[in-house]
C-alpha cells in the first residue's frame, strides 16, 4: 500500500529536487505557494497522511492530528525548536517527532553575536545618523558603546547554541560566563573553558553585562524575562534573544525600555511574528529587531531540510528517526 507524505512548503533547492524525484511507494502532497499554508488548507491536506514535514509556522495540535487520521506515524519539523508541536498529544498517539538539531548551531550563534555586537555598538543609531544627516563630525563622546574585554556574560540555556555563543564571545575577551538552565552541564563548562559558573537567575540578572537567551520555549521558560527581571539587570546591560519570542514578556520589555531600565536590546524573535510595523518595540533606537533569521544561511537551511526529509522517510517506514526530538 502506498504511503502519503504531506509537505507544507517548497524546500531549499537541493531538498526540493529530492522531493521532485520522488520516493518509491510514496505519494507526495505539497503546498507549493510561497507563503505559509493557511490552516484550513492544512487541515484538508493532511487527511490520510502517514508523514508530515512541516515548519515552525505550522501548529501541530490535536485538531490537526485528528484531521490527519490514525495512520499518521511521524511529524518532522524543519526546525530545532518544537514549541509549535503539542508533544504530549503526539506521544499519546505514538507519533514520532523529528527535529533538526546540530546543523543550525553555528548559524544561530553567528546571528546571536551579530545582535550582541550590533546592540552593544549602537548600530541602529549609527546607521540612522549616516542616512538621516545626523553625522555632523567625528566626536570623542558620540555613539559610545561598550566592549567585552573583562566583561561577564549570562547565558540562559547552555545547549549547543549557548556553548557556540560562549566560544565566540570568549574570542572577544569575555572573562566570565554565568549560566542558567535545567541543570549544571560540566561537559559544556569544560568545552568553553575558563570561568563558567552555573548560577541562580537572580545572580545572572544582577551580574551580567550581556545576557543571551539560548533556551527552548516551554512552560518553564514562557515569559521568564518580565518587567521584574529586566528591573534587576544592570542599567547598561545588552539583552539578546535568538530563541523564541515567548520567553520574553514583550510588554514588560517595552516598559523597561521606556523607563530606561536596560541598555540595549537585540531580538531575532518576537510575539507575534511578523511583528506589526506599529509595534512600540520598533520605536526605541537602542532596540534592534531581526525577522527570525537565526538559521538563515543557504548551507544551514539546506542541511535542515535534508534532515527533515530523512526524519520523515524513516518515520513513514516505521524506523527510528535519525534525529528524534528527545534524543
Ligand atoms: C528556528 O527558530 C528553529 O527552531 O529551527
Ligand atoms: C539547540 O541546538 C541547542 O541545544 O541549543
Amino acid at each position: 500500500q502506498r504511503q502519503r507524505l504531506v509537505v507544507t512548503r517548497t524546500l531549499p533547492q537541493a531538498s526540493q529536487a529530492r522531493l521532485d524525484k520522488g520516493f518509491e511507494g510514496i505519494d507526495i502532497i505539497q503546498w507549493k505557494e510561497d507563503r505559509t499554508i493557511p490552516r484550513p488548507e492544512f487541515l484538508k491536506m493532511v487527511k490520510g497522511a502517514d508523514g508530515i514535514l512541516c515548519l515552525l509556522t505550522e501548529k501541530i495540535d490535536a485538531e490537526l492530528l485528528d484531521a490527519a487520521g490514525p495512520q499518521l506515524k511521524v511529524v518532522s519539523t524543519m526546525s530545532v525548536g518544537f514549541d509549535h508541536v503539542n508533544v504530549p498529544e503526539l506521544e499519546s498517539r505514538k507519533i514520532a517527532l523529528g527535529i533538526t538539531p546540530g546543523v543550525l548551531t553555528e548559524a544561530t550563534a553567528d546571528t546571536t553575536l551579530l545582535l550582541v555586537l550590533s546592540a552593544a555598538r549602537r548600530i541602529r543609531e549609527s546607521m540612522d545618523a549616516v542616512i538621516n544627516g545626523g553625522w555632523a563630525e567625528w566626536s570623542p563622546t558620540w555613539l559610545l558603546g561598550t566592549q567585552f574585554t573583562e566583561k561577564t556574560v549570562g547565558i540562559v540555556g547552555l545547549g549547543r547554541i549557548g556553548v557556540a555563543v560562549a566560544k565566540r564571545l570568549k574570542a572577544f575577551g569575555v572573562q566570565k560566563f554565568l549560566y542558567q538552565g535545567t541543570r549544571r552541564k560540566e561537559g559544556s563548562e569544560q568545552e568553553i573553558g575558563g570561568e563558567v559558573e552555573f548560577v541562580d537567575m537572580e545572580r545572572l540578572l544582577k551580574e551580567s553585562d550581556v545576557i543571551c537567551v539560548c533556551c527552548a520555549l516551554n512552560d518553564k521558560t514562557k515569559n521568564m524575562f518580565d518587567y521584574n527581571a529586566f528591573s534587576k539587570m544592570k542599567k547598561n546591560v545588552v539583552f539578546v534573544n535568538t530563541a523564541r519570542g515567548g520567553i520574553v514578556d514583550q510588554d514588560g520589555l517595552i516598559r523597561a525600555l521606556r523607563e530606561g531600565k536596560i541598555g540595549s536590546v537585540g531580538l531575532d524573535v518576537t510575539v507575534p511574528e511578523p511583528l506589526p510595523q506599529d509595534s512600540e518595540l520598533l520605536k526605541f533606537p537602542n532596540c534592534i529587531v531581526l525577522p527570525h533569521i537565526g538559521s538563515a544561511t543557504l548551507e544551514t537551511r539546506t542541511a535542515m531540510s535534508e534532515i527533515a526529509i530523512n526524519n520523515v522517510l524513516s518515520g513513514i517506514k516505521g524506523d527510528r528517526l535519525p534525529f528524534p526530538h528527545d534524543a
